[in-house]
């Protein structure tokens, strides 16, 4: 197996092993967070683990949870009532501080709601996310409403920002999201401060959310080149 996957895995199977029974769990999305979901439907069907109400933040999980016969519930459900002992999810770029970049795989703003109303949050990534400074290398998405693209896209640049309008794979066209919006990829050229950027974003008319994570610190596993994953905290 690629050395990438292989890391994808080991990050993510190691991440796992923080779920326990009874918990309602956020589950992350991308090629990472699929790991974790994997892990907690083999403990379920082996009987180590049981009584998981699991929060899906994508299609993809809750796609990848229904094979898998793990129950999942909305956010506002009885069985939830918008709280999560633990979330784990993947991330693009994560710094010294454990903050985050997230949403490569367009899901960041289920993903954002997941993780701010979780008790406890873990990141599970290979080592090729972590990076000095974020939004340098890999853009920070703003999911914006589409009557927005073109103002919103105009205030990021004003902000300094080089902006992108994600475009569809196999569709021509603009990402739709889960939520009927577009993602404009962003990038700097220095760094950034990424808290202070985290809510000035959202103060632009039209911006539903974006991809910087700094108000939460996750535990963040990290796995190696070498086979060995570190645990961050
Ligand atoms: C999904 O929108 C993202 O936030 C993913 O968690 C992030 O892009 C990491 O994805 P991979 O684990 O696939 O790299």
């Amino acid at each position: 197996m690629d050395l990438s996957l292989k890391m994808k895995e080991a990050a993510g199977r190691a991440a796992a092993a923080l779920v326990k029974s009874g918990m309602k769990l956020g589950l992350g999305t991308g090629s990472t967070a699929i790991h974790v979901v994997r892990t907690v439907g083999e403990l379920l069907e082996q009987g180590k683990l049981r009584d998981i109400s699991a929060f899906a933040t994508s299609f993809q999980t809750e796609i990848e949870c229904e094979k898998l016969g793990i129950p999942f519930y909305s956010l506002n459900s009885r069985e939830l009532s918008g709280g999560l002992d633990l979330t784990i999810d993947g991330a693009d770029e994560v710094d010294a501080g454990n903050r985050l970049i997230k949403g490569g795989g367009g899901a960041l703003l289920i993903e954002k709601i997941a993780a701010y109303s979780s008790a406890s949050y873990a990141i599970a990534v290979d080592e090729t996310k972590i990076v000095e400074h974020l939004g340098i290398n890999f853009p920070v998405p703003v999911e914006v409403v589409p009557e927005a693209r073109v103002t919103a896209g105009n205030a990021l640049e004003k902000l300094g920002a080089n902006v992108c309008l994600r475009e569809g794979l196999r569709k021509a066209g603009p990402v739709v999201t889960e939520h009927g919006n577009i993602i404009l990829d962003i990038r700097f050229g220095s760094p950034v401060d990424p808290a202070a950027l985290e809510t000035e974003l959202n103060r632009i008319p039209g911006v539903v959310e974006n991809g910087f994570f700094t108000r939460i610190r996750p535990r963040v596993f990290i796995a190696r080149k070498d086979g060995t994953v570190e645990i961050r905290k």
